[in-house]
């Protein structure tokens, strides 16, 4: 599958967000819990160098509970500070700026020793397309109305509001590129809406998607689309949207499936949650 992602371009965004990094303490990476590998920026580690950081898994209402909380774990092991998020809803949300204060509590401490009262810290967002980024901005600056103007000698244009007491957040997200190191990662990437349809084969991915729910079997898929009398282990993926599309009625004349159209539909209501609250990736351990 090719996936298009131009290197001037990512280019453009790696130096936006070098400069944008420079005039932040404290770095917070949103990811997508239900493909918390894919959706890493594959250079975060370089970029952020001795920040303190924290990881937000969101859009955890569709991902697995248990997957999710297993990730959470698993970042805190690697020394990462992680925690779930529902931006749509809202959920988890409280418990962000205490995190992040106690990520950023050495550093504010340190600046207190040295005779600072208060010291303001200022904080940016990052992640690759599609995660969440502007719903979590959105969602935090409506709790924080107050904006604040750039400091002078500090970059023009930028905005800041502030999310706490003495904790500001640039109003822009840094949008960093995916990897794209194999198939299973694009894939990934294109079942959960990251990479934009129109660059891709649709039926193909729609087929792709439909041999892992073939394996996973989720009640939801199953009952969502009447399939208990298919038996899935021993239908083609390829066959297996053909008897989707009829089941929904999606047919065009001469009475063939709507290929297209059923593949869309399938990949919509796996997008959105409708098979349930599922995760394609799991820590190694
Ligand atoms: P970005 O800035 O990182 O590119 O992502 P953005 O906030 O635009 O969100 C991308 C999509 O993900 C949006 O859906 C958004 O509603 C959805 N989303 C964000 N956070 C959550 C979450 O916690 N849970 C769920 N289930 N979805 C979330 P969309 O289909 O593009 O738009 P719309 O449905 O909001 O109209």
């Amino acid at each position: 599958m090719d996936i298009n992602w131009f290197p001037g371009h990512m280019t453009k965004t790696k130096r936006k967000i070098e400069k944008d990094l420079k005039l932040v303490d404290a770095v917070v990476e949103i990811i997508d819990a239900r493909i918390p590998v894919s959706s890493r920026n594959p250079d975060i580690a370089k970029l952020i160098t001795n920040k303190p950081r924290v990881v937000l898994l969101n859009k955890c209402d569709i991902a697995d509970e248990k997957a999710t909380q297993l990730w959470v774990d698993c970042f805190k092991n690697n020394g990462i500070a992680a925690l779930p998020v529902d931006c749509k809803s809202g959920k988890g949300i409280n418990q962000f700026v205490p995190l992040l204060r106690k990520q950023l509590s050495e550093k504010i401490d340190r600046l207190k020793s040295k005779g600072m009262i208060n010291p303001c810290m200022r904080v940016m967002i990052v992640g690759i397309p599609n995660v969440g980024k502007s719903t979590f901005i959105n969602r935090i600056s409506k709790k924080n109305k107050a904006v604040s103007a750039d400091r002078p000698g500090v970059t023009r244009g930028n905005q800041w509001f502030t999310i706490a007491n003495c904790l500001e957040m640039l109003d822009t997200p840094g949008v960093l590129w995916p990897k794209f190191e194999d198939r299973t990662t694009g894939e990934h990437l294109a079942f959960t809406g990251a990479i934009k349809d129109n660059i891709m084969d649709i039926e193909l991915l729609a087929v792709r998607l439909l041999e892992l729910l073939k394996e996973l079997k989720p009640p939801m898929f199953i009952s969502r689309f009447k399939l208990e009398d298919v038996d899935l282990d021993n239908t083609e993926s390829d066959k297996l949207l053909e008897i989707i599309g009829k089941k929904r009625g999606m047919l065009i004349s001469g009475g063939e499936v709507d290929r297209e159209r059923a593949a869309i539909m399938v990949l919509d209501e796996f997008r959105s949650g409708k098979f349930g609250r599922i995760t394609l990736e799991y820590p190694e351990n």
